[in-house]
This record gives structure tokens, sequence and C-alpha cells, in this order.
């Protein structure tokens, strides 16, 4: 184990919280409390093995479709985990970042949002990106938009553009991309995560649902990350 390749930046789709709910005969909003438990578990856990980088896929930009009760119930939960993330996670050293358009939050949940990223602006430890009304798609169109306002300006030449300035107008700017993405609740699909980013990422899916799953599992998936062979197109 000591000499394993472990990633340095993990992704994970947390996914699952319905069915889960479900099994048990519970209204969905229990199984996203049941999902946001494990969510602190899973990142106290990588930041003290020493993971570099995690994401976390919280909220897409096509959640919104979801019935208004359960956006709510979502959104109560955000504020409560990042009221607690506010006292704990930043003992752990934690630098907390947001992936997606934010200013679509109720104003509390907004004041949160930059309560979080101000403070722990300069922590040294693991960086955790929340992904919030995250799209990858809103997000490399956001990239254009940035970069067209420079041709714009006359300050770039379209034949000048390049891959990095692309991904240095992410919302992970400066950030190496994902090593491993992993999403519980056994669904094969990327539902609009990371999609520049994952270019080359492994992918682990994993047939247990996003509030069962364990520090174990996760090890499970290290392990078979570990023993993936990348080759990033060459031989
Ligand atoms: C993931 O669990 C949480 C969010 C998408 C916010 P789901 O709510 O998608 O759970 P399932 O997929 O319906 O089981
Ligand atoms: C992906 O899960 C989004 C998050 C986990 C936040 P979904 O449950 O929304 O994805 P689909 O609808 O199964 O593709
Ligand atoms: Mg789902």
């Amino acid at each position: 184990m000591a000499d394993r390749a472990l990633p340095r930046h993990l992704g994970i789709i947390m996914d699952g919280n319905g069915r889960w709910a479900k099994k048990r005969g519970l209204p969905r909003s229990a199984g996203h409390a049941a999902g946001a438990k494990v969510f602190k578990t899973i990142v106290r856990y990588c930041s003290r093995i020493g993971l570099e980088y995690l994401t976390v896929y919280a909220f897409s930009t096509e959640n919104w479709k979801r019935p208004h009760d359960e956006v709510m119930a979502l959104m109560g939960l955000f504020k409560t985990y990042l009221r607690d993330a506010l006292d704990n996670f930043l003992s752990e050293n934690v630098k907390v970042r947001f992936l997606g358009d934010t200013s679509a939050f109720d104003p509390q949940l907004k004041d949160l949002i930059d309560e979080i990223t101000r403070v722990s602006e300069n922590r040294t430890g693991m960086v955790l990106n929340i992904a919030l009304n995250y799209g990858g798609r809103a997000e490399i169109v956001r990239a254009v938009q940035l970069l067209a306002t420079d041709v714009q300006k006359g300050q770039l030449l379209p034949e000048n553009i390049t891959e990095s300035m692309i991904s240095s107008h992410l919302y992970t700017a400066g950030q190496p991309d994902p090593d491993l993405i992993i999403r519980p609740s056994g669904e094969n699909r990327i539902s609009n995560f990371m999609l520049w980013q994952s270019a080359y990422a492994e992918y682990v899916v994993m047939d247990i649902l996003w509030p069962d799953l364990t520090t174990e599992d996760l090890e499970h998936a290290f392990d078979l990350y570990a023993a993936r062979s990348r080759r990033f197109g060459g031989i």
C-alpha cells in the first residue's frame, strides 16, 4: 500500500441518494441527508491520507429540474454542511473552492460560499472543490465567452487560442486534471461532470449507493486505479 500510486486528483459523482431512501421507504430528502454525512466522512479521510485535490459533484445545472421540495431540501443541506465545514474542514487545513455558477443561489447560501472561500483561501492542505450548480458544458461555454471577450478587445488572435488557455479559463484553473473519477450508484455515465478535464481520467463505477459508501470502498477504487495502465495515447 505504501508505494501504491494514489490519484493526485479524485473526482466523485455522489449519486444514488434517492434510491437509497426509496429502498428504505423514506423520502428522497432522507437519502440526501445520509449522503451528506458520507460526504463529511470521505472528505476527512481523503484529507488525512494526503490526497491533493478532491472534487465532489453535489448539484448539477440539470438538477434544478427536480421537484421544488427536493431542490429546497438540498439547498438546506448545503447550508448546514457548509456551516459545519467552516468549523471543521478548516481545522483539517482544507482549502475549499466552488465550481459552478453560484450566483444562482439564495443570499444566505451565496454568503456562506463566499465566506468559506475567503476563510480557507490560504490553507495549504487538500483542495476540496465542491461542484454546485455545475455543468461541464456550461463551464466550457463560460471559458469560450471569456476568451471571446479578449479577442473582441483585440488582445488575442483566434488562431492563438490553445488548449491550456481553455484549461485556465475553467473553474479548475491551475489545478491538475482528475486522475480518477468514481461514480457510486452503478450508473455508467458522466452526467456533465468535468467534460474537458476528464479527457484521460480513469473511471470506476461502483455498484454501491453513495450513502452506503465506506472508506474501504474508496480504498478498493484506489487499488483498481493503481492497477491500471495509463497510456495517454502513447504505448
Ligand atoms: C445524487 O443522488 C444527489 C444529487 C444529484 C443532488 P440522486 O438524488 O441522483 O439519487 P438517485 O440517482 O435518484 O438514486
Ligand atoms: C449527477 O447525478 C449529478 C450529481 C451527482 C450532483 P444525477 O442523478 O443528476 O445524474 P443522472 O440524471 O442520473 O444522469
Ligand atoms: Mg442520480
